[in-house]
């Protein structure tokens, strides 16, 4: 059964043997980053941490990281393979919308602060890796809404902290949010946000991961349930925000931007430092004896890929399997989003060029694609090489495709654009030869007799 909140969540982890409570004093810095690292490495227990100097507010680390407690977290064993996981997902498109429902009182409202009294210092959030910028929100549920209907979107976006009521945004220009944003700004005007952090285990997921445009992520996780979540409307703005959130930061993203950056990220390098639209808190509504839920990030595999790389496959396999029931598999190498490897049983011998760009243009998968056939696992590096080493010819079957959305890759000379490739590493099908010989149609040998009957009869004379 899919926790309720944050505390049935961890409940539910100690009696699997997935937590593991620190009890002694901890340092945000440099304690919190270096126990987050290590748990990620060893796919080790979540980490409660108890006593943070400094703070009466307890910290959690570590929850998302493992395939293990992403199958627990969607309701599932925690013996779960990598097909029953997906197949939770799978199952959510179907049963997709279960209505949440807004109730009256929820435990997010236990305590309000307002305006002048929000101070984001208060709460014990680490700065993850050496050279961030500044203390990060990571595991964010951002709740915006479209301002031309009532799309809400939930996404996680890093949160910056500048200020006692202040925070930079990064999302990526393709991102639901900020599309959201710039119909906003193209009208003058801020666009309302809320950020929630902790609670149901699902939502970070559902969060992080590709869900339809115009799809609301709520009635998303509900339909994983099985029944409506509980929302409730946030204090400041026309929002609707988990009911069993630990904590909420109420606001408006707007204009002048600020400098936000650099920050650890998911290819295990430190992002560069951007423009983003400043996001001003204006309300903060936290639970009593408010527990943090924060997440490690940086060279995978990480708390990113251990959470959301099913559910992403999950969502892509659903868009391209329907057009390629070819493909067997699809799969992630680290770094995630950028290396993704694709397993099929291919029929003739341009399905895996088009399979290549098809996931390319989905969402999910953003500079390389390596295809391969069913003797390889894609997800084992070493037979994915091996493919490459011996079915691939770099001068054939290796395609460049210039001006992909990714911010993030250390190798790009744009900033915001990657350069895209695809690799086929099959094997060659099909009797014939990368280039065939041509066999040219030549005119039968009685053509120029009738051609010359024809032209008496144009000519007036008899055919
Ligand atoms: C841990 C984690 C952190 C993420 N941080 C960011 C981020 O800072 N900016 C961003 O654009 N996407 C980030 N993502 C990816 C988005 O959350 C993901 O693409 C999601 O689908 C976006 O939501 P949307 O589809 O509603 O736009 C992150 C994902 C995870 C799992």
């Amino acid at each position: 059964m899919i926790a309720w909140d944050l505390r049935e969540w961890l409940d539910q982890l100690e009696k699997e043997n997935e937590l593991l409570r620190i009890k002694e004093e901890l340092n945000l810095e440099p304690d919190i980053g270096a126990i987050g690292k290590a748990v990620c490495d060893l796919q080790g227990p979540g980490i409660l941490a108890e006593n943070i100097a400094g703070y009466k507010i307890k910290l959690c680390i570590g929850l998302s990281a493992s395939f293990k407690r992403t199958a627990m977290a969607l309701g599932l064993a925690k013996e779960a393979n990598f097909g029953e996981i997906k197949g939770k997902w799978r199952n959510a498109f179907d049963k997709y919308p279960v209505k949440a429902r807004i109730v009256k009182d929820a435990p997010c409202k236990e305590n309000i602060v307002y305006g002048e009294e929000v101070n984001l210092f208060q709460y014990p959030v680490p700065r993850i890796n050496i050279n961030d910028a500044s203390f990060y929100l990571t595991k964010t549920m951002c709740i915006t809404k479209d301002p031309d209907s009532d799309w809400v979107n939930v996404g996680m976006y890093r949160a910056m902290i500048l200020d006692r009521n202040k925070t930079g945004f990064k999302a990526g220009y393709f991102q639901h949010a900020a599309t959201h944003y710039f119909k906003a700004r193209r009208r003058g005007q801020p666009l309302e946000m809320a950020i929630s952090y902790g609670g149901a285990p699902h939502i970070p997921i559902v969060s992080g991961s590709p869900i339809p445009q115009g799809w609301n992520e709520f009635d998303f996780a509900g339909a994983l349930r099985g029944e409506p979540e509980e929302l409730v409307m946030a204090e400041t703005v026309n929002l609707p925000v988990p009911a069993t959130a630990e904590l909420v930061l109420e606001g408006v993203l707007k204009e002048p931007a600020v400098f936000e950056g650099p920050f650890g990220e998911f290819p295990g390098s430190y992002s560069n430092t951007f423009m983003t639209p400043v996001f001003e808190v204006k309300a903060i509504t936290f639970r009593n004896d408010l527990i943090m839920d924060h997440l490690y990030i940086g060279r995978g595999r990480t708390e990113t890929d251990y959470m959301t790389d099913l559910p992403t496959i999950s969502s892509m396999e659903q868009e391209l399997k329907a057009r390629y029931p070819e493909i067997t598999e699809i799969a992630f190498l680290t770094p995630k989003w950028m290396n993704c490897v694709v397993q099929g049983k291919w029929t003739h011998q341009a399905q895996p060029v088009k399979v290549m760009t098809a996931c390319l243009a989905a969402r999910g998968a953003y500079k390389m694609v390596t295809i391969v056939d069913e003797d390889v696992d894609p997800w084992n590096a070493d037979e994915v090489f091996w493919a490459i080493s011996t079915r691939c010819q770099a001068d054939k079957d290796v395609y460049i495709l210039p001006g992909f959305p990714v911010g993030l890759d250390p190798s790009q000379s744009h900033e915001e654009l990657t350069c895209a490739f695809g690799i086929n590493a099959t094997k060659p099908l099909g009797p014939y030869p990368r280039h065939r010989v041509a066999q040219y149609v030549t005119p039968r040998k009685e053509t120029s007799y009738w051609k010359d009957r024809i032209k008496k009869s144009m000519q007036g004379g008899k055919a």
